[in-house]
């Protein structure tokens, strides 16, 4: 009998539409990566995708809206590196346990993350604006998406390994955020490729490196963070998706359907690649593979944050 009755649920599973929260501003790469994947979702699941933007505490409160949803499937969240792991270290506040409280259905994508700057500053290379900043560090406006926001850790960890304290100008994502950065409104902003890459080729900032080992695909002329000078500069970013808890397996089995037939999608391919995400490996599509996966990934967060010495109060 108790097998029974996910296994109905399963079958009826979507009866309605489905909502996927966003944790930031609808224009970010949060919500770009989620509005692509869950158009082609809904053609497999035969039901609308609804997108959410459900923002607040640095994306914390699309969790804690998660948590709180009925366990049948029909709320589901895209979370990432900042919200299912550093927050964990950075928020002694957090209302959930990312893995714990959540059913993990699969890796979304993963995206490198790049320094980038307004294209009227004086800097044009990585060393040229550590100098800068350096030398006006009182100064200098560094935009982010909020304290835990992996724009804001990104860039924290530059900060630190470079050794200064700049003014931080939290946004409601990096949507906003980029279109200051654009009119010159701020100097500084780390951000994803997904939402780099088209301003980068439009020539509307600076993008001065990736904070990966190796040059991305979509930006082949900018130069890694090694080559730039600041090899301590080093951070991948992921989008995952969660349904709540005591989703039935029956019906976290459909939902991963959906995603891993989107991530296999030619179209949807294309345009991920071209906004720079990557499409992650089919163990890491899994929810067992993104279970571990987000385990490995608190740990690894953690003493980067107790080394940056910053805390939620
Ligand atoms: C967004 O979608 O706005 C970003 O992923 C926020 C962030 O920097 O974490």
């Amino acid at each position: 009998m108790a097998t029974s009755i996910p296994t109905a649920q399963a079958q009826t599973f979507p009866s309605k539409p489905v909502t996927m929260l966003i944790p930031f501003a609808a224009g970010g790469p949060t919500d770009v990566v989620g509005r692509l994947v869950g158009e082609h979702m809904s053609r497999t699941l035969g039901q609308p995708v609804i997108i959410e933007n459900a923002v607040g505490a640095a994306g914390t409160l699309a969790g804690q809206r998660l948590m709180a949803s009925p366990a049948d499937g029909h709320v589901i969240l895209i979370g990432h590196t900042g919200t299912h792991a550093a927050a964990v270290s950075l928020n002694p506040n957090l209302k959930y346990r990312p893995v714990e409280d959540f059913a993990p259905v699969g890796l979304v994508n993963t995206n490198p993350i790049f320094l980038t700057v307004r294209k009227t500053h004086p800097s044009g290379t990585l060393a040229e604006f550590v100098a800068w900043v350096k030398a006006n560090e009182k100064a200098a406006s560094n935009a982010h998406a909020g304290v835990g926001s992996v724009s804001h850790t990104t860039c924290l960890l530059f900060n630190t390994v470079v050794g200064v304290k700049p003014n931080g100008v939290p946004y409601r994502g990096t949507g906003p955020a980029m279109n200051d950065l654009v009119a010159g409104q701020v100097d500084y902003l780390c951000d994803q490729a997904v939402n780099v890459a088209p301003q980068h080729r439009a020539g509307t900032i600076k993008t001065l490196a990736v904070a990966s080992a190796a040059r991305a695909t979509a930006l082949p002329d900018v130069p890694t963070s090694t080559e730039a000078g600041v090899p301590g500069f080093k951070v991948e970013v992921w989008n995952a998706m969660f349904a709540p808890k005591d989703t039935p397996a029956p019906v976290v089995a459909k939902l991963n359907g959906a995603l891993k037939a989107a991530l296999a999608d030619a179209t949807v391919k294309a345009k991920l690649n071209e906004l720079g995400a990557e499409i992650p490996s089919a163990e890491l599509q899994e929810p067992a593979g993104l279970r571990s996966f987000v385990g490995a990934e608190i740990e690894r967060w953690a003493p980067i944050i107790k080394a940056s010495g910053v805390k939620i109060e």
